[in-house]
């Protein structure tokens, strides 16, 4: 299986901060978010990724690229741990980077990686979104799709005021927080959802969808909408939904990537160093 991680969006919520710094390369505890979104598709047993970027968004190739003169210097200076970590970096998958040219949503970013797609099925992990947990989530939505043979994306329980900024899911439960999904609204008034399901930003999908989104209209603002052509499909395929039990952060946010921060860093190499912060505050 092949994955697909968009990453052109201008991130227009998030300015000025992400005037000329991706938000994808928002650090979270000791690495951009891109790199923990890379690791889960590797996690998760996926080599072959692209990831769609954009003209403006140079620094998230730089960051996966080889870089001789600073591995060059690493091992002048005997700093071989560090080397290490550059080089695993520099062989963490077979990454393609597929420049979007026009930001036209999520729907478009993922038409860009048709051709590297092919027919097979193929994962989507959104770049601005950091997943952890037992299943990881996107190895969890693999698993599944495997019984299934079915598309298939992850969503999460969200509270009435938030349904104005999730696509939302309903449908009929087939088992345990899993779901056949029989509709798909894009970000609506809590009196419209159908559930308080929200889509998450994960997925796996059959090349299928690529029919769907070329027979999306754009919306407002241009966008080609991935809820829509999802909802598409839903009509003429079966497409599962499956509660993700552990924890999702939408760096494109500041509460998340704070809580992300602080949440990850208590887990890592460095909670002494945030308890000592945290202590003198
Ligand atoms: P978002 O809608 O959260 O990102 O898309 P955005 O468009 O960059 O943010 P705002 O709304 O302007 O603040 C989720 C993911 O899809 C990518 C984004 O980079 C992000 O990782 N995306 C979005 C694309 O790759 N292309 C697009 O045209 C839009």
């Amino acid at each position: 299986m092949k994955a697909v991680i968009p990453a052109a969006g201008f991130g227009t919520r998030f300015l000025p901060l992400t005037k000329a710094q991706p938000k994808e390369m928002l650090p979270v505890v000791n690495k951009p978010t891109i790199q923990w979104v890379v690791e889960e598709a590797v996690d998760a047993g996926i080599t072959d990724i692209a990831i769609i970027t954009g003209e403006h968004k140079q620094s998230i190739e730089d960051h996966f690229k080889p870089t001789k003169k600073l591995e060059s210097t690493l091992e002048n200076l005997g700093k071989f741990e560090e080397l290490e970590k550059i080089r695993k970096l520099n062989d963490i998958a077979n990454l393609e980077f597929i420049i979007q040219k026009e930001q036209k949503g999520l729907g478009h970013a993922i038409l860009c990686a048709e051709e590297f797609v092919g027919d097979c099925p193929f994962a989507v992990l959104l770049g601005d979104t950091i997943c952890v947990g037992n299943p990881n989530c996107t190895k969890g939505l693999v698993d599944l799709f495997t019984e299934k043979q079915a598309s298939i994306f992850s969503v999460e329980e969200v509270t009435l005021e938030e349904t104005k900024r999730y696509g939302i899911v309903s449908g009929e439960k087939v088992g345990e927080g899993i779901m056949l999904v029989k509709d798909l609204v894009e970000k609506p008034n809590p009196e419209d959802a159908p559930s308080l399901l929200g889509i998450q930003g994960r997925y796996v999908f059959k090349s299928d969808i690529f029919t769907h989104l070329k027979m999306t209209n754009s919306g407002s603002g241009g966008e080609i909408q991935l809820t829509d052509a999802m909802n598409s499909l839903s009509k003429v395929q079966q497409i599962y939904s499956w509660t993700f039990n552990g924890k999702r952060y939408d760096i494109g946010t500041m509460k998340d990537w704070f809580q992300s921060h602080i949440e990850l860093s208590f887990e890592s190499e460095f909670s002494q160093v945030l308890k000592e912060v945290i202590k003198k505050l």
